[in-house]
């Protein structure tokens, strides 16, 4: 969807809306490089995906202000208006202390949450004393909402006029049609309509599952929701988990839930059986606990299908190829093939079960050695715990070794990269290579292969995909690989290789028609509207 028809389709179905948006991580953290503040642009699906949408929408975005100049640059209240030069919409940052990130980041949400949903064989570190941590700051993130409606309330009511301009009256839909409901939100303490404008909340994510919990102790009446940008585990996995009550609860004081596929929607609905006995409607995918119910959906989220694909035919990238060609300052050994990948260095991302199966591939076709290079991007993350500590070495002992093993005097197969580039560069890299190896162990989603898909505007290369990543439930045309199973992996890398190049056209066109028929402004209209109408 174009972002001009998003913009005017969401103003007609839901009125004007205030949009308050609510996720860990930030979308731009300043930072101190010496004396001078950079804005820092976050990477991580989540912020690169819902960017456009809030500054299209102009809502507030409430989240843990994380930079060294964070503080300095925001008003008292956190606030600042972002992004630069366009100022579109409000960034209004909480301030943890280390022990919060410790706890709550650091703690549950990374050592117990996220090894916990992609049951990737890394076991979660249960602590319970983080989960109180976790919880607090749960509640930190809900009175900093609250504090946010009740601003937004004096300042419409001091200036009644903004009412006017809502998109349908109170009790009325787009269409005229009657609303059994309350709209989008009744506003704080109840009233709806006449000077209150609509606050709807959108929490992100695992780092928020109790957030919900005390917005609705506060008011009732006030919509909420969260998505969930990773997998919810199967039941048997869930029920490992000692605050797996606290959390089912948590969560189903939202109003709509959000996964990104329906596997893990039916792995929720299953949970919330099992371990709370609540009552799920199978047939319209909702859950009924202690008289509330809770709407589960899925609503695979995507990128910016537009600006990617025009962006990858600038002439901005055509100079960094340009330059590449010339002289690459990143891939040192030539190359007649060329394998890209671009990971948060993550041990869920399957990089250990790639560099095994690029391996096997120099192994079983050595004609492809002196002429095939694989270059690793990554971008370090979490790196104060310990199972990413250890997964960086591990990356780099084996990439050693590859090296060691295959390498000649003026030539080895792989390249690592661990600084962050401009998008730009990536895109360059993404129309230069042959395959382009997307293999996480299990993912929510992974925007970068559909990130991919939109720069392949020559349809040079091919997209090896996990089957455990959700993209691949849309994705389907690229070579699916199961990436625990070497022997397929590598010959799915060497059938990438040498497809032909109407081949390749035929299914990456395919794929691009599929994303632009849901791109990030479909994600968030359909998220939103489905909001709207519960
Ligand atoms: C990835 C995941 C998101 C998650 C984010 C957190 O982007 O897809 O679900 O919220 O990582 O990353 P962070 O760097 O903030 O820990």
């Amino acid at each position: 969807m174009e972002k001009e028809r998003f913009n005017n389709l969401i103003k007609e179905k839901l009125g004007n809306i205030n949009l308050i948006v609510v996720s860990n991580r930030e979308p731009i953290a300043h930072e101190y490089i010496g004396k001078k503040i950079k804005a820092v642009k976050s990477i991580g699906g989540l912020t690169i995906a819902l960017e456009p949408i809030m500054r299209n929408l102009h809502g507030t975005w409430i989240a843990y202000g994380g930079g060294s100049a964070d503080k300095v640059v925001s008003d008292e209240s956190g606030k600042i208006k972002l992004p630069e030069g366009e100022e579109s919409y409000t960034l209004k940052r909480i301030f943890l202390t280390k022990n919060d990130l410790n706890e709550y980041y650091y703690g549950y949400a990374n050592s117990v949450l996220w090894p916990l949903c992609h049951t990737v064989y890394v076991k979660p570190v249960f602590n319970s004393g983080q989960f109180l941590s976790y919880d607090e700051v749960n509640k930190k993130f809900a009175d900093s909402i609250i504090e946010e409606i009740k601003v937004q309330k004096e300042l419409h009511i001091s200036s009644p006029a903004s009412s006017e301009k809502h998109g349908f009256s109170a009790g009325e839909d787009a269409e005229g049609r009657e609303q059994s409901g309350q709209g989008l939100n009744s506003g704080a303490n109840g009233e709806r309509g006449g000077n209150v404008l609509e606050n709807v909340i959108w929490l992100q994510d695992y780092h928020l599952a109790r957030c919900a919990k005390y917005l609705k102790e506060y008011d009732e009446n006030i919509k909420i929701s969260i998505f969930w940008h990773i997998p919810w585990p199967n039941p048997e996995i869930f029920s490992v988990c000692p605050e797996k009550m606290e959390l089912l609860e948590g969560l189903l004081a939202n109003d709509l839930i959000g996964f990104q596929i329906i596997y893990h929607c039916q792995n929720f609905l299953r949970a919330c059986e099992w371990e709370l006995e609540a009552q799920v409607n199978w047939a319209d995918y909702s859950v009924t606990y202690k008289g509330h119910k809770t709407k589960v959906m899925s609503f695979p989220i995507s990128v910016d299908a537009n600006y990617l694909n025009h962006l990858a035919k600038s002439e901005d990238v055509d100079k960094i190829i340009d330059n590449i060609q010339k002289n690459d300052e990143i891939i040192k050994p030539s190359y007649e093939f060329l394998a890209v990948s671009v990971d948060r260095l993550d041990y869920t991302k399957g990089i250990i079960e790639k560099l095994m199966a690029i391996d096997r591939l120099l192994e079983k076709y050595p004609e492809l050695q002196g002429k095939f290079v694989f270059v690793q991007f990554g971008v370090l993350s979490r790196v104060h715990i310990d199972a990413y500590k250890k997964f960086n070495d591990d990356i780099s002992g084996l990439i050693n070794n590859i090296n060691w093993k295959y390498g000649t005097s003026d030539w080895y197969p792989i390249v690592r990269y661990f600084k962050q580039l401009d998008l730009e560069v990536y895109l360059a890299y993404y129309r230069l290579c042959n395959v382009m190896i997307v293999s996480p162990l299990h993912d929510g989603m992974n925007l970068v292969s559909k990130e991919y898909i939109m720069s392949d505007t020559d349809y040079n290369g091919m997209l090896i995909l996990s089957r455990f990543a959700g993209a691949s439930k849309e994705m389907y045309d690229a070579l699916l690989v199961n990436p625990f199973d070497t022997e397929c992996f590598a010959e799915k890398i060497y059938n990438g290789l040498f497809m032909s190049r109407e081949e390749k056209e035929r299914r990456i066109s395919k794929m691009q028609n599929i994303i632009m028929e849901n791109d990030i402004y479909d994600w968030a209209y359909n998220f939103l509207t489905a909001l709207y109408l519960i």
